[in-house]
């Protein structure tokens, strides 16, 4: 079923991300910016690790469903490394806004498709109880890998 918990969790996180994008795209201080940029970079890095630790390793087993799951998996490595290359700049600069520019787009790209290709794909080839065990993971995930990319992205910027 589309309307599935799993579907609606990844969603919720999916427009909490837009919001934020939003609120980099009017923000122009430096300092403000930079906190907002680490704030999205954890949080996509968290929902990609756990949206893999639950949805796409799933569909990764299944054979119809192997290629879209290698799809977004690979999607979710090109945006680590946008955001690892921003981290190299200073927010605002224009190196950093030219990287966030591509970033933006791809990322866009990537939950957008997400919504109305993967999630509808895989909502049709598993049955409810994979579907309810998944959303389990998910929740259960999502703090544990929070805690991870905030841990990772602090000790990055002491470096
Ligand atoms: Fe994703
Ligand atoms: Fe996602």
């Amino acid at each position: 079923m589309a309307d599935a918990r799993i579907f609606a969790d990844l969603k919720k996180d999916h427009d909490n991300h837009r919001a934020l994008l939003a609120r980099i795209d009017e923000t122009k201080d430096k300092g403000a910016l930079e906190k907002l940029f680490i704030e999205f970079r954890t949080e996509v890095t968290a929902h990609a690790a756990a949206e893999e630790e639950s949805l796409y390793s799933t569909m990764l087993a299944k054979p119809d469903l192997r290629e879209e799951a290698q799809h977004s998996v690979s999607e979710h490595k090109e945006i680590e490394d946008y955001m690892e290359e921003m981290a190299d700049h200073d927010a605002g600069s224009v190196k950093w806004n030219a990287i966030y520019a591509q970033l933006r787009k791809r990322y866009l790209h990537h939950i957008e498709e997400e919504e109305e290709e993967m999630f509808p794909e895989a909502s049709d080839g598993l049955s409810d109880a994979e579907e309810k065990r998944l959303a389990t993971v998910f929740e259960a995930r999502k703090p544990a890998e929070l805690k991870r990319a905030e841990k990772a992205i602090a000790e990055e910027e002491k470096a």
